[in-house]
């Protein structure tokens, strides 16, 4: 096999892989935020206008501030799902923290 061959090859694969590991961090974090997050606010909160939310990290924060308020004892890996949801989804930050 020669090696441009062998480099899309891995490119190809990682590209993949990533992917469906993104999608399914969102997907996932969405479950956890339809059971856990809209007891106290709707999904009109994350896009109204005077939100103070103007970044990645601080709507990161602001999920682990809510997840601690509700006392849901997440792991880090279940916040930064939810994080991608709402950014995914309402938000739209550039994730480059
Ligand atoms: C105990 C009630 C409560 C629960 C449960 C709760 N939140 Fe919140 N959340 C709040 C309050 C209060 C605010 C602040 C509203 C304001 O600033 O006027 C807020 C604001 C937010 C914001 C910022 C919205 C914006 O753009 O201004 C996000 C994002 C958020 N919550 C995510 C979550 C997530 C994710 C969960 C589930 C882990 C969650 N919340 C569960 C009470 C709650």
């Amino acid at each position: 096999m020669n090696l441009l061959y062998r480099t899309l090859l891995n490119f190809m694969v990682f590209t993949l892989l990533y992917s469906t590991a993104y999608a399914f961090d969102s997907e996932n974090g969405k479950i956890l935020h339809n059971d856990n997050c809209v007891r106290c606010h709707e999904h009109s909160l994350y896009t109204r206008k005077e939100s103070k939310i103007q970044s990645y990290p601080l709507l990161h924060e602001r999920v682990v501030q809510c997840e601690l308020m509700s006392e849901l004892m997440w792991f880090e890996e279940e916040t930064d799902q939810v994080t991608t949801y709402l950014n995914d989804s309402f938000y739209h930050f550039n994730q480059g923290k």
